[in-house]
């Protein structure tokens, strides 16, 4: 099974921002005062907006999968109708993302697991409650579970908070022969702890990116340019090998 690892850079030439490069969403907003559970309890109207904005990016039809997020839907596919190892239940490919967009799942991704979240989701910081939710969220939205007005924020994992499906995600990860981090800086914990538990695994590694990252060197293989460009490539490659 092949285990691939997005980040945002995957969805950089679809026209969403980075957290980290030159111009990175954590170049012009601090974390501090819109990631974190303590900057939602001190200034609810302004996370709200901040998450506003970026859900308003990816409903309003502007943002599109680009040919990355397409090939990987590609690869799902092919892995899907490839004939499985006897007795196998395991998918061919696990699809795990850092990023909060819908691009994977308008790609045609079926099995996209949000460890961060989603945008697209909204959550009750008073009762829990989980739902799709695709309009503005505001301080005066009540939450449909409980009536609890003013604690309904995105379903996004903030920093300090304790990112989903953690232990499906290790036991996958402990299933699989690849490893593969697509688009991302990888300095984020837990999601930044999965190379070393690939390699200590004994996984074949693989980095795909724009440019070498700091762990580029752990890496068995490497494809460096435009994700549009170098993912493509690596599945063609993966679609074609015996
Ligand atoms: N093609 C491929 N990779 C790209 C492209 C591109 N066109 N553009 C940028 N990149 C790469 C950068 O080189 C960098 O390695 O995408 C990566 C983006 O890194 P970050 O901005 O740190 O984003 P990410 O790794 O997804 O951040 C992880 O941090 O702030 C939290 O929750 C947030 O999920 C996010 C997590």
């Amino acid at each position: 099974m092949i285990f691939v690892l997005t980040g945002a850079g995957i969805s950089r030439e679809s026209g969403l921002e980075t957290f980290r490069d030159k111009d990175g969403l954590w170049t012009k907003v601090k974390i501090e005062d819109v990631a974190t559970p303590r900057a939602f309890r001190k200034n609810p109207k302004m996370v709200l907006e901040f998450y506003n904005q970026r859900r308003r990016e990816v409903t309003d039809g502007h943002i599109k999968p680009n040919e990355a997020h397409l090939a990987l839907a590609r690869l799902e596919d092919a892995l899907e109708k490839a004939p499985k190892a006897r007795g196998s239940k395991l998918p061919g490919l696990f699809l795990v993302t850092q990023n909060v967009d819908n691009l994977h799942e308008l790609a045609g991704s079926r099995q996209v697991c949000h460890m961060h979240g989603r945008l697209n989701a909204a959550k009750c910081d008073h009762c829990g409650a989980r739902f799709d939710w695709v309009k503005d969220l505001g301080v005066e939205d009540v939450c449909p579970d409980c009536q609890t007005k003013g604690l309904l924020r995105p379903d996004v994992v903030w920093f300090e908070e304790v990112p989903y499906y953690l232990e499906e995600i290790q036991e996958m990860l402990y299933q699989s022969d690849t490893f593969v981090s697509i688009g991302t800086s990888g300095v984020v914990y837990p999601a930044a702890s999965y190379l070393t538990v690939a390699k200590n695994r004994g996984l074949q590694t693989v980095e795909i990116n724009l440019a070498p990252t700091v762990s580029a060197s752990y890496f068995d293989r490497t494809f460096y340019g435009p994700a549009t460009k170098a993912v493509p490539a690596w599945v063609d490659e993966v679609l074609k090998a015996p």
